[in-house]
């Protein structure tokens, strides 16, 4: 299969970049921009991007490409700082500007080139920038200028190409095109990044790492490790497949009836659906620190996978996970050495999946794979609509949606208000537009009346956000005559609660979850 590498420098975009790419039908794969060069890096590859950077070229710890990239005899494109970086390594000059330049920006054609093949003299382009061009290197042909007569495109004879504009943003004019005339007619790659050709590949791959041993997988019922499941089961006979899900008791609500039935259609044989809600529940009594309620349920959770595993397998099964691409890179594997790294505090790191890394005994289907690519594999694995489009849950499950001390009572009351909130939803046909919703159990009484009397009943806060990644998040905005109603619909249908609001605060500074 083509691929298309792109060195990442640090950008924010890169990832865009990338996710732009394989919409348009080819494979692409980020690299570190600082990384040591080694001729395996060029298997299958076309073409090469540099990516932007929060970097100057001029400061001392600006991440720097291996020279030999240049070397490749491949097709290089540079962005932004891409753009910059080529040119500073060709004896050119980038001078910092007194002000960003930030925003549309018209691009004026100065001599024709493959890179803009069918896009119109004078498109508006997307700047975001606080370094520019002074000077092009000597061999550098200009080929396109901003509305301030500054170089904003140039062309090598040896197919090196820069532009100071970001094409994969979206607001920039027929920035997909730009992409696509790289990547498919200077670099000509292949489309042949999709969903279809990717499942026959990686069930051979599965089929071929597993061999003859029996394959677990942790089943969360989250898109990610359900579609692993469909996958194996593909992939493997159903025998060597043993799916295992654990029942805090802090789960949605039917969440593990719906899990199940979801793992026996697909044909599971060996499914251990584990009920340990009152060891959860016990370890977590009188407990009201948020860190230390999610540390009690991180190691309860190893234990109780521990426990319940030796009494199933043993010796060198293999261990099956929902990693996804951009937890390879959150977690510093595809970022620049000296990028930051922003992994989350969502992914467990067990002890269970370090031995078995170790060994060289995991297997990642998923490892190449956006949220949404994993959500068309799960479509073409034939599970529903409603499996694959579920909003995200966290890993602690409604433990970080109830502040304070934990109760089985508050669950049940929290679960309910949650099912109306999210039937609802769904009825108003809200679901989708919404990357997630949920109720959240605050720990305050507030009175209400009830008839004649005064009555004492909880507070549930409704949060609906939409987001592309959950790393930021706007609120989402209802109608008002929705909420009203959801609202009604709550207190009438859950007796312990007397009083509903709706959170309105974005992340940041505010997180996703309450804890
Ligand atoms: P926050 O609350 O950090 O959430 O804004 C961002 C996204 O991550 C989910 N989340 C978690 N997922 N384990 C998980 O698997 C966790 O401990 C965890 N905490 C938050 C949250 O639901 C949202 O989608």
């Amino acid at each position: 299969m083509d691929k298309i590498l792109i060195l990442d420098f640090g950008s924010q975009t890169t990832q865009l970049i990338a996710r732009r790419i394989r919409e348009i039908g080819v494979y692409t794969h980020i690299l570190p921009g600082d990384i040591d060069y080694e001729p395996g890096f060029l298997d299958s590859v076309s073409g090469i991007i540099f990516s932007g950077s929060p970097s100057s070229v001029y400061q001392e710890d600006a991440p720097v490409p291996d020279k030999a990239w240049y070397e490749t005899g491949l097709p290089l494109l540079g962005i932004c700082y891409g753009f910059q970086r080529m040119t500073a390594d060709h004896g050119g000059e980038v001078l910092s500007l007194e002000k960003n330049e930030y925003g549309r920006s018209k691009v004026s054609f100065q001599k024709e080139s493959p890179l803009f093949k069918d896009v119109p003299d004078g498109f508006l382009s997307w700047m975001s920038h606080g370094d520019s061009i002074k000077k092009l290197a000597p061999q550098f042909n200009l080929i396109a200028e901003s509305e301030h007569h500054i170089a904003v495109g140039f062309w090598e004879d040896k197919n090196i190409y820069g532009i100071q504009f970001h094409p994969e943003v979206s607001h920039c004019e027929y920035g997909n095109q730009i992409l696509e005339n790289f990547v498919c007619g200077i670099s000509g790659a292949e489309k042949s990044w999709n969903m279809d050709a990717y499942l026959a590949e990686v069930k051979d791959e599965v089929a071929s790492q597993t061999g003859e041993k029996d394959v677990l997988l942790l089943i969360s019922g989250g898109v990610d490790s359900t579609v692993v499941g469909a996958l194996l089961l593909k992939a493997l006979p159903p025998e060597k497949v043993h799916l295992m899900y654990i029942d805090t008791g802090m789960m949605r609500k039917d969440e593990s009836a719906e899990v199940e039935k979801i793992l026996l259609t697909l044909g599971a044989q060996n499914l251990y659906l584990i009920d340990a809600e009152e060891r959860f529940l016990s370890a977590l009594a009188g407990v009201s620190e948020p860190e230390e309620k999610r540390r009690i349920i991180g190691d309860l959770f190893i234990t109780v996978q521990e426990d319940e595993i030796a009494k199933r397998l043993s010796g060198d099964y293999m261990l099956a996970q929902g990693t996804l691409y951009t937890d390879m890179i959150e977690s510093g594997k595809g970022v620049g050495k000296k990028a930051q790294v922003i992994k989350s505090h969502h992914n467990v790191r067990s002890p269970l999946v370090e031995r078995k890394r170790e060994a060289g005994l995991i297997i990642e289907p998923l490892s190449k794979l956006y949220k949404d690519e994993v959500r068309q594999l799960g479509r073409n694995l034939g599970l529903t609509e409603a499996i694959v489009g579920r909003h995200p849950f966290p890993g602690p499950g409604l433990a970080v949606r109830i502040p304070g001390d934990i109760t089985k009572d508050k669950c049940d009351i929290l679960r309910e208000a949650d099912a109306v909130f999210i039937s609802q939803l769904k009825e108003r046909e809200l679901y989708d537009k919404i990357w997630q919703a949920f109720c959240v159990l605050l720990p305050v009484r507030s009175v209400g009346v009830a008839g004649d009397a005064r009555e004492y009943g909880w507070v549930v806060a409704m949060r609906a956000i939409i987001s592309r990644d959950g790393m930021t998040a706007d609120v989402y905005p209802f109608e008002m005559k929705d909420l009203l109603e959801i609202s009604s619909l709550i207190t009438n249908s859950v007796r312990q609660v007397g009083r509903v609001v709706y959170d309105v605060s974005s992340k940041p500074p505010s997180t996703i979850e309450w804890e």
